[in-house]
């Protein structure tokens, strides 16, 4: 944990060395071929990237290349690929230039040893991203760990899914040959159905991988974040660890809700003496707020776009929206006898461009945001 002043960061270096482990193919999982970790949006993978997995592989003497995919969305995901292995290959000719400066030699055939044109990384007819990742593999002479943050966004074009089986053709050509020039990959995603059109079928990059729940923070996190806040407040006025991790559990295991409550509590307490309670309202408020939202973001959609979404929800990443099942259960949903394929066409599009669905290039839909499953088991079903 850091105990910085300001702000409050929770680490988790032990299962950053078991990720680590299982992607050299040593620990209880071997996730050699690709880890693929799925959980919510603002549960912290990122930060765990950032904070723990990128530090304990620089341990290992891994070079390290981190893309987030979602950093900027206008642009293509295969052209942001490129370009972090880009940068990481500058870097890396910066490093031998430097080595060879200092060490005397000839800067002139070291330099001719890595003619290799960068402009061209990643355009069609220049240097394949597979050929740049070797290279980048072979200069580095040490294992290469990419990571790809909100790898899904790269299926949503016809490039970005060539960039990933660019990838795995790289992991492919590097894992057969030294060992010390070794490809690791790691992705990830917010929904665990979209990421899934990674591995799930034969046409798919990285077919026959598994994609994996990513740990979600728990009572450990709630814990140190407690003994935090109350290092902050009057000896009077202290929060308990299991009012903590209950209103943790309430907002999804999303640190910035807790935090956001905590901020609000603060603000007005006063001469509270009832932390508990408020910290319980606040949890229950902000979910009901946020329940509140969805409720009537779904109650805008017409009967048809419901009993799509509600079908999709049900059949997970199962889901295909045309298939003669799926046309009888949104007819049963909505009692009709006939239902046009085109009308279904219609919903959709209107459900993606209200961003509540997604489609992959090759045509595979799922759920923009896991809550609204979550929405639907608990109104529609009474889970
Ligand atoms: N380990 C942690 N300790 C403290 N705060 C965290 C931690 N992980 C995430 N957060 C906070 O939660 C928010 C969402 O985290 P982020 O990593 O962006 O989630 P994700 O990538 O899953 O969407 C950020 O504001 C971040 O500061
Ligand atoms: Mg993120």
């Amino acid at each position: 944990m850091t105990q910085d002043q300001n702000r409050f960061s929770f680490h988790r270096q032990a299962l950053a060395a078991d990720l680590c482990s299982s992607l050299e193919g040593k620990g209880l999982v071997d996730s050699s071929s690709g880890l693929f970790l799925a959980a919510p949006r603002r549960t912290g993978k990122s930060t765990f990237l950032r904070e723990d997995l990128v530090p304990e592989a620089g341990r290992r003497n891994w070079l390290c290349i981190y893309v987030d995919l979602w950093s900027d969305r206008s642009r293509d995901p295969a052209l942001l690929l490129a370009e972090a292995i880009k940068t990481s290959i500058a870097e890396q000719q910066g490093a031998i230039t430097r080595m060879a400066k200092s060490a005397g030699l000839d800067k002139l055939s070291i330099m001719g040893a890595l003619s290799f044109d960068l402009s061209k990384v990643g355009q069609s007819g220049g240097v394949t991203l597979t050929d740049a990742l070797a290279h980048l593999a072979d200069k580095a002479a040490r294992p290469v760990l990419l990571i790809v943050d909100e790898a899904q966004h790269a299926l949503i074009g016809e490039e970005g899914v060539n960039a990933m089986f660019a990838l795995k053709a790289a992991r492919d050509s590097l894992n057969q040959g030294k060992a010390d020039a070794r490809l690791f990959l790691v992705f990830t995603g917010s929904h665990r159905d979209k990421l899934a059109h990674l591995v799930l079928k034969r046409d798919q990059p990285f077919f026959g991988s598994q994609v994996t729940p990513f740990p979600l923070l728990k009572q450990d996190f709630t814990d140190a974040y407690t003994d935090w806040v109350n290092a902050r407040l009057a000896a009077s006025n202290q929060f308990d660890k299991q009012d903590m991790f209950e209103a943790f559990q309430w907002v999804g295991h999303r640190p910035e809700m807790l935090k956001a409550i905590i901020g609000e509590i603060a603000l007005d307490m006063g001469e509270a003496s009832n932390l508990g309670q408020l910290l319980k309202e606040g949890a229950a408020g902000l979910r009901s707020r946020i329940w509140d939202s969805m409720e009537s973001e779904i109650g805008g959609l017409t009967e048809l776009q419901q009993a799509v979404l509600e079908v999709m929800v049900k059949r997970g990443k199962d889901f295909s929206p045309f298939t003669e099942d799926a046309l009888k259960a949104y007819r049963e949903i909505l009692g009709q006898e006939t239902l046009a394929t085109h009308t279904v066409q219609a919903a959709l599009d209107g459900l993606r461009e209200k961003n509540l669905i997604w489609r992959s290039a090759r045509g595979a839909y799922a759920l923009e945001d896991e809550t609204l499953a979550q929405w639907f088991g608990h109104e529609r079903n009474g889970a």
